[in-house]
């Protein structure tokens, strides 16, 4: 394998306040541990410690030579109660993007990434229409604070998956079942970031910028019939396509509702991103009325397809769907052993490069190790591993392949034979 990246491509990498930071026990994702929910029960108030650690994490990404950072905020850490803003936690934000600016590393911000100060979700979070004020009141805060550094905002990461574990599988916090009341949050957070589009690029119109870009993460996957002649599989896959990710989609970026997106004042006929953010993972195979796996397909350390291709079919759906420039704000691999995530990293940048589509950036997930939501501490996605007892940061094989690749803009032969030339594990059976 060969390939050169287009020109003005830029790679980099994402995180999540919650998954790296530490330190902040005020939000549901602290809570749903303390509930016992964490599959090894690790904590998520300890995480990478990033939030003390930064500075030395920053160091690593000039290192590896990134060209943009996806960070969040964590919400409850700015607003640890109703309508009180804690400015020193403000000011470590604006510290810490500073720096990342100073070292030529743009910075696009997520204000939300699944989770919730613990007052807004005592009051029903998402699921409540009349709280997307309370979100509304700290994107604005967030824009006047930070708005003079950050001119990209993602207004929510993956509101599919959000809504989908947290209130339709009950595995993820505030751990309802209810199909209703997923389609009330998918509705609900539609609004708020149609909502919050108009605010931040108002916000920021009136601090005198004018270079703003909104849009937020969608987590998209490809999805298939597992057997292609077989017209009830392709009903089941387009079916759950649209009821996970099509619907949603259309309401985000176009207000558009269709089930299961109900009515709301704010959902009508627009323009609601100024590029589209894509998370790509991996792809379903579908056969009936739930999430599959192919049978038999090279899979990652949780289980996921691997299906490099996949990442250029969202890509264009959603070009056919609204044309607009398109970030990969996350794509990577739970790969505990660091044994094949630089042939993942090389076949999906692979894929991009050799796609006519308006892709214009890569963000690795993730930097570094993190904490994985319910996996916990046990899988680990980054670049650099992390030593959780210690803390002790060291850069990985995929993370000396990935600053090779961003020094070279592209991958030479010899660049994969050194790196990627490894076997992926292969699922045995079908998980139908
Ligand atoms: C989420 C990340 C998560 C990653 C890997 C995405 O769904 O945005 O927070 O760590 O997938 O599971």
């Amino acid at each position: 394998m060969e390939f050169r990246l287009k020109d003005n491509f830029l790679l980099g990498a994402a995180s999540a306040a919650t998954q790296i930071e530490g330190g902040d026990q005020n939000n549901n994702w602290y809570d749903w541990y303390r509930q016992g929910y964490i599959k090894d029960d690790s904590d998520p108030s300890m995480a990478t410690d990033h939030y003390n650690r930064w500075q030395e994490d920053l160091a690593l990404m000039k290192e590896m030579g990134l060209q943009c950072y996806r960070m969040g905020i964590e919400w409850s850490r700015v607003e640890p109660a109703d309508g009180f803003f804690d400015e020193r936690a403000i000011a470590h934000y604006r510290q810490e993007i500073q720096a990342l600016h100073d070292a030529g590393i743009p910075v696009l911000l997520t204000l939300h990434h699944f989770s919730n100060p613990l007052w807004l979700e005592e009051r029903g979070a998402f699921a409540q229409r009349d709280n997307i004020t309370y979100y509304l009141r700290y994107v604005r805060k967030m824009v006047e604070s930070l708005g003079d550094l950050v001119s990209e905002y993602i207004t929510v990461n993956e509101p599919n998956v959000y809504a989908f574990n947290s209130y339709f599988q009950g595995i993820w916090p505030p751990g309802h079942k209810s199909f209703l009341e997923m389609g009330r949050v998918m509705t609900n957070l539609a609004a708020a970031h149609i909502e919050a589009y108009g605010l931040i690029r108002k916000t920021r119109l009136q601090m005198g910028f004018q270079d703003t870009k909104v849009g937020f993460a969608n987590h998209l996957r490809a999805f298939a019939p597992k057997d292609e002649t077989n017209p009830v599989h392709r009903f089941w896959a387009s079916r759950i396509e649209q009821l996970f990710q099509g619907s949603l989609t259309r309401a985000m970026c176009m207000g558009k509702s269709a089930f299961p997106i109900g009515s709301h004042p704010s959902i009508v006929p627009g323009r609601y991103c100024d590029f589209h953010g894509v998370n790509y993972y991996t792809r379903s195979t579908v056969s009936g009325p739930a999430d599959g796996t192919a049978e038999n397909c090279a899979a990652n350390d949780l289980g996921w397809e691997i299906y490099p291709q996949g990442i250029v079919q969202v890509c264009q759906k959603l070009h056919d769907l609204l044309p607009r420039p398109i970030y990969i704000t996350e794509n990577g691999t739970c790969d505990n052993a660091d044994r094949f995530r630089a042939r993942y990293i090389a076949e999906h940048l692979q894929a991009l490069s050799e796609s006519d589509l308006p892709i214009e950036r890569y963000y690795h997930w993730c930097f570094c190790d993190n904490w994985e939501w319910v996996e916990g501490a046990s899988a680990r996605f980054g670049l650099v591993h992390v030593d959780y007892e210690t803390q002790k940061r060291t850069v990985k094989r995929s993370g000396e392949f990935y600053q090779k690749l961003i020094a070279a803009h592209g991958v030479s032969e010899d660049l994969y034979q050194e790196y990627c030339d490894v076997s992926y594990a292969h699922n045995t059976e079908a998980e139908n």
